[in-house]
């Protein structure tokens, strides 16, 4: 049994590193390492304490202290650690030699050896992989790094900070040293070593600072790698225009790997990246690839600042850098992209991740109070709860008491291992409010309901909102929870007039648009109402809660066709649909399209809609035609969940909607039609143009899978962009027959040697909503491109088939569990953190209905009962049980 760490339990560390000199000669199966740390005790810690430095699967060569060896029992030492029983009390050297195996390090955790080229991960623990280490967030320490190899092997070598020094050893090998002048804990060091090829640029920052950026990627693909470039350079302008951030070094590196546990990693100066997120072509990347390759490079630039200027204090802080980080690169999107579409579909993500997780075994607060593994938290809770918070922050704040609250942050806490305190005490600094009762936000799990309920009085022409916030129990490893305190909710909102146009009414307690709902219970009184309203509530959701409300059909309409907030708008069809899909869900979804209400009243709002103004904004048109996801409807159902009956709901309304807009629908793929020869660019409007004619093209085929299926093949054969390639083979892996087995077998022949783009392959065929898809996944499995230790492929062909294939990973049979934990299985003594990932799949297991239910339930227990467990996945096994 792993032991728990509790963030009651912090305390500072009893000694401390200054100086970091790293000596590294890299070494296919012995690369060896020789650290010389400059130690004093902390002042904060317990005098004469001993020295406990942690390891993991270490060979210790070789110890000095001051320069002469230890003596005899001064020291013991296993893989996983080494204590010094005496430390002087005064400022002191060790020199630590070790030895690590870099080809044999399949957990990608550490040094590691990914297509030949070595490459480190160090967050959150994988520093003590390479050498032993006080590794901890709050042990900062200044880092030189020399880096030796064959000259033949890793012609580039690159390390964090700037490059000091280079040269010749002997014949064959060389060296390159990389110093780094800001303090950083040990979780943002990082090595490269390779073949690499290289593209690069200049970028002169706002002090005057002349940087220079490179991407290196595999030889060969430096084509691809030119969008990721300028990616960098529109991050640091983005960074200094918004929040007055410059970046600190000479040099600003990001190298693409193919074998990464996660998306890309910030280290000081040397952003490693799973080539994913840096790889684009139009041949080969998807406008979505092109907009993540953005939103991730802009995310791990942004950490320079929010992540290693100011750091964590320890891992329960995780959020302090990460939800800060994604409300930073959300806002980049924003502003280079579309607001409001990139507001929806931010939403999209944490209704689809998000608020499952917080409502199942593994929820948490967004700041967690214990924890066995860490690996285990880096979540969507963490990360994209936790980005709300801060974007709940500036709304209540405004946005220039946000920005200064922000500079305070940064400039208070630079240098420093904060904590979410520091942070939201810069903000209270700034406005002089009471911050407690917000950070609740940080402390209760759960996702909140409000409830709201207005009346209009014609008399007295007030108009009255009663607000209601419930949260719901949620007790976690740290404790049974208390009962939940209200939180500081802010809600946007305006009033909207049946007919269309804004209500002129005032409340005092509304101020730029935002009641804030503090207490449980709440109401609010407009004056001078003239008629009775449509209220838009939580308009840009404002608060990542669900509201409960008793909107009529036609106010709902109302709002979609005339909200002056497009979210509200997106928002008003979402609902409408999901109403529909909820109702025949539950009414065992006959097949029939008329049965159950609502869908020929949606289909005509959305073709008033579509007609308006499809064409003025096809990217958010798109989004309105997107039917919510069979995951949204499993959580409005809540328990006894039938995922069959879901998507026959889902497959009736896009019938149904495919059919009644379907010569609308045509019609606009041809007013959309790419221009022959135009040249193709990624930009959000192209985008959106595409978007829209592939929405188009997925219900006319739901409608009609015969002129469906002429069409997409024509697509496929036409297409200059992945984009339309890929949308057009989806259409048809939802067409059985023939046609799609022969275009399935084309696509994968010709991409071949497309590791990346064969995950896109991979990820269509798993999640293909058909009995048969258990089989297809279980033969791809041997496709010669498949491999269980790439995460890419793993993700690709499993994940997509136990994350986003709810019929089939829910099969009655119970097949698509065993599937699952059969891999997780397999996968954990290769990679136990991609497996533990896998397993959180089963977050939904005590929704679905009993007969499924005991069938997870069971392969649940056979993975939490195998022997030899990793903490990993012990953990989600352990969690997702209790
Ligand atoms: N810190 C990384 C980020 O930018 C995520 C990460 C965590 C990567 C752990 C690798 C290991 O979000
Ligand atoms: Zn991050």
């Amino acid at each position: 049994m792993q032991t728990i760490v509790r963030l009651a339990d912090y305390r500072p560390s009893d000694y401390l590193i200054d100086r970091v000199n790293l000596d590294v000669r890299l070494h296919p199966t012995e690369t060896r390492v020789t650290a010389t740390l400059a130690l004093r005790p902390n002042p904060a810690g317990e005098p004469g304490a001993p020295l406990h430095l942690d390891g993991d699967e270490l060979t210790l060569l070789a110890i000095a202290l001051d320069g002469q060896p230890t003596g005899p029992g001064a020291i013991t030492v296993t893989p996983r650690a080494l204590t010094l029983h005496q430390p002087p009390q005064r400022p002191f050297v060790l020199e630590i030699e070790t030895q690590v195996n870099p080809s044999a390090n399949t957990k990608l955790m550490g040094l590691y050896r990914s297509n030949g080229v070595y490459c480190t991960q160090c967050e959150a623990d994988g520093f003590r992989r390479i050498t032993y280490f006080l590794d901890r967030p709050d042990v900062m320490a200044v880092y030189t790094t020399r880096i030796e190899a064959e000259r033949h092997e890793a012609p580039v070598l690159l390390g964090n900070g700037n490059p000091v020094g280079q040269g010749e050893v002997g014949l064959t090998r060389h060296y390159a040293v990389w110093h780094d002048p800001h303090p950083k804990p040990a979780y943002l060091f990082a090595l490269v070593g390779g073949r690499l090829g290289r593209v690069g640029s200049r970028f002169t920052t706002m002090e005057g600072r002349d940087v220079e950026i490179a991407v290196y990627v595999e030889p060969g693909k430096e084509a691809r790698a030119g969008f990721a470039l300028d990616a960098v350079a529109r991050s640091m302008a983005w960074d200094e225009r918004s929040f007055g951030r410059a970046y600190d070094l000479d040099v600003f590196n990001v190298v693409a790997v193919s074998d990464f546990n996660m998306g890309a990693m910030e280290n000081k100066g040397l952003n490693i990246f799973n080539d994913k997120y840096v790889l684009a072509s139009p041949d080969t990347a998807t406008d979505a690839d092109y907009a993540n390759i953005e939103a991730i490079i802009a995310h791990e630039y942004f950490h320079n600042w929010s992540g290693n200027r100011v750091t964590c204090r320890d891992w329960f802080q995780l959020c302090l850098k990460e939800g800060l980080t994604v409300f930073r690169d959300q806002e980049f999107s924003s502003d280079e992209r579309s607001r409001p579409v990139h507001r929806i579909a931010e939403v999209r993500t944490l209704r689809a991740r998000q608020f499952p997780e917080d409502a199942g075994p593994l929820a948490h607060p967004v700041r967690p109070q214990a924890y066995r593994e860490i690996n285990n938290f880096y979540t969507a809770t963490v990360y994209e709860k936790g980005a709300e918070i801060v974007r709940m922050l500036r709304t209540l704040l405004g946005p220039e008491t946000f920005r200064r609250g922000m500079d305070r942050y940064f400039s208070t806490c630079d240098g420093t291992a904060a904590t979410v305190e520091d942070f939201l005490a810069a903000f209270a600094a700034e406005s002089g409010q009471d911050l407690a009762a917000f950070a609740r936000w940080y402390e209760q799990a759960g996702t909140p309901t409000v409830a709201v309920a207005g009346g209009y009085d014609p008399a007295a022409r007030t108009y009255t909102l009663t607000f209601r916030q419930s949260l719901p129990l949620v007790a976690t490893e740290a404790a049974a929870s208390a009962a939940p305190r209200p939180l500081v909710i802010p809600v946007a909102l305006g009033l909207v007039a049946p007919e269309g146009g804004a209500v002129e009414a005032v409340s005092e307690r509304v101020r730029d648009g935002v009641f804030v709902l503090e207490r449980a219970e709440d109401s609010l009184v407009f004056t001078g109402v003239a008629a009775a309203p449509v209220p838009s509530l939580f308009r840009g959701f404002s608060a990542p809660v669900k509201v409960e409300h008793a909107l009529t059909r036609d106010e709902r309409l109302t709002l979609l066709a005339h909200d002056s907030d497009a979210f509200n708008r997106w928002q008003a069809a979402q609902s409408l649909a999901l109403e529909v899909l909820v109702g025949r869900a539950k009414a065992g979804a006959p097949l029939d399209p008329e049965a159950g209400p609502g869908g020929a009243g949606l289909a005509r709002a959305l073709a008033t809609f579509l007609d308006g103004e499809a064409l003025a904004d096809p990217a958010f048109a798109a989004l309105v035609l997107t039917l919510p996801s069979e995951q949204e409807v499993a959580q409005t159902l809540g328990s006894e969940v039938d995922p069959d009956a879901i998507w026959r709901a889902r497959q009736t309304l896009r019938l149904q909607l495919g059919r009644d807009l379907g010569p609308r629908l045509l019609a606009l793929r041809d007013a959309l039609a790419e221009a022959p020869g135009a040249p193709f660019s990624p930009d959000a409007a192209s985008a959106g143009r595409r978007a829209l004619r592939n929405a188009a093209l997925d219900l006319v085929t739901a409608a009609d899978p015969g002129n469906g299926t002429t069409l997409a093949l024509a697509q496929l054969d036409a297409a200059t962009t992945m984009t339309d390639r890929l949308a057009a083979l989806a259409t048809l892996s939802l067409v059985p027959g023939e046609a799609r087995e022969a275009a399935l077998a084309r696509f994968g022949e010709a991409y071949r040697h497309e590791p990346l783009v064969l995950d896109k392959w991979f990820a269509l065929q798993a999640m293909i909503p058909e009995a048969g898809t258990l089989d297809r996944v279980r033969s791809l499995m041997g496709h010669p491109a498949f491999s269980l230790g790439n995460p890419n492929r793993v993700r690709s062909l499993i994940a997509s088939f136990s994350l986003n294939n709810p019929t089939q990973f829910h099969r009655p049979d119970g097949a698509g569990y065993d599937l699952t934990a059969e891999v997780v299985l397999a996968l954990d003594g290769k990679n136990p953190q991609v497996a533990a990932r896998l397993l959180t799949a089963f977050n939904t297991w005590r929704m679905v209905e009993s007969g499924r239910r005991l069938r997870a339930e069971a392969a649940l227990r056979r993975v939490a009962e195998a022997p030899g467990l990793s903490p990993d996945v012990s953990d989600i096994a352990g969690r997702s049980l209790a």
